[in-house]
């Protein structure tokens, strides 16, 4: 595994992190994903990504996992970095949702519980939030760092400008911004029009997520949808009608283009995000421990010629 450096600060980041929005709920099954954590773990996956939603139920991706840390890794939190979100519904009333310090603070408190830790390494404010003001939710992000229940804290979803503005807060809070957690891949490329940019003036990490557009940017749906796919066993993110022909089209062009760089086409769309050195780590799911260990093949490869950017620009406009 190779480590990155994220944005200016202390810590380091393997190239390729796993997430647990799907595939650790109360609904999975728990032997497969106990398997998942101990693959990425022992293949040198040092970070782990939730949130206070993730399941489903919500919450229960948070319950497997603590349950997973505290009979198996306890000896090795040191070595593991664990984070965790609030930003969207998770409890009934006003004070389960968007940015306030009330919604915040609580939800914190409650992961920490279910994910039996005493601290998470770090914490993002997971959407912006139009009402609250910034400098609420970011003064609720400090006080963590202050109490001690988060080491860093970071954003997501949040648009460049905003963005800024929230890293500055921060700053004048006396809290640095350690990373920013926008999507980002081959298919949905925003963060290209000032994100970047503003990361890498404010010294900030990034991690985007769904590098693999939920798995659309694999071979797996080239020829129909496979039972297994998250599309088949889920279809709430990703459905049956972001499956078209012209999807299936350019996927097909780019998992030529792969072939001849010698990659799966999950191998390049990760490779490709990571050429940029704005970039701290990707960060993947997985419903098998093989689509990790195959993930990983992708930091063999991690340089592009400009004719194979020129040709993937070309094959993405359609
Ligand atoms: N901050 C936010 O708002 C936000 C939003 C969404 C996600 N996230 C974070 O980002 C993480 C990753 O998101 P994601 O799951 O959408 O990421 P993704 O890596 O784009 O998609 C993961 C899916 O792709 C398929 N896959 C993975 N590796 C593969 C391989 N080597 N070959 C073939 N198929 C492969 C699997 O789908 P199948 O199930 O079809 O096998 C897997 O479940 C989440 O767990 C979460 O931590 C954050």
């Amino acid at each position: 595994m190779q480590y990155r450096r994220c944005g200016k600060s202390g810590l380091k980041l393997p190239a390729i992190s796993l997430g647990l929005w799907h595939n650790f709920g109360h609904v999975n099954v728990f032997s497969n994903s106990k398997d998942l954590i101990y693959t990425a773990f022992n293949n040198g996956i040092t970070h782990f990504d939730l949130a206070n939603n993730y399941g489903p139920p919500p919450g229960s991706a948070e319950e497997v996992f603590g349950k997973i840390i505290a009979s198996d890794f306890r000896n090795y939190r040191d070595e593991m970095i664990i984070s965790s979100k609030a930003g969207y519904t998770m409890w009934d009333g006003p004070y389960g949702d968007w940015g306030s310090k009330k919604y915040l603070v609580s939800s914190l408190d409650q992961s920490l519980k279910r994910m039996k830790l005493d601290y998470v390494d770090i914490f993002y404010h997971h959407r912006p939030d139009p009402e609250t003001p910034l400098e609420e939710t970011m003064a609720a992000l400090s006080l963590m760092v202050q109490q001690g229940k988060a080491l860093y804290v970071g954003i997501s979803n949040y648009e460049a400008l905003e963005a800024e503005k929230a890293i500055h807060i921060l700053k004048e809070m006396g809290t640095s911004c350690l990373i920013h957690q926008p999507r980002y891949s081959m298919f949905d490329r925003w963060v290209e029009n000032g994100l970047l940019d503003v990361l890498e003036n404010e010294g900030v990490g990034c991690i985007p997520f769904s590098p693999l557009a939920q798995g659309m940017l694999t071979d797996k749906y080239l020829n129909g949808i496979p039972a297994d796919s998250r599309v088949a066993t889920s279809g709430v993110f990703l459905k049956e009608s972001n499956i078209t022909a012209e999807n299936i089209q350019i996927i097909s062009r780019l998992n030529e283009v792969a072939k001849s760089r010698g990659q799966k086409l999950a191998h390049m769309a990760l490779s490709w995000i990571l050429k940029d050195k704005r970039i701290t780590s990707v960060l993947i799911g997985a419903s098998k421990s093989e689509q990790i260990t195959d993930s990983i093949k992708a930091l063999n490869n991690i340089e592009f010629s400009t004719e194979e950017i020129t040709l993937i620009d070309q094959i993405l406009k359609g």
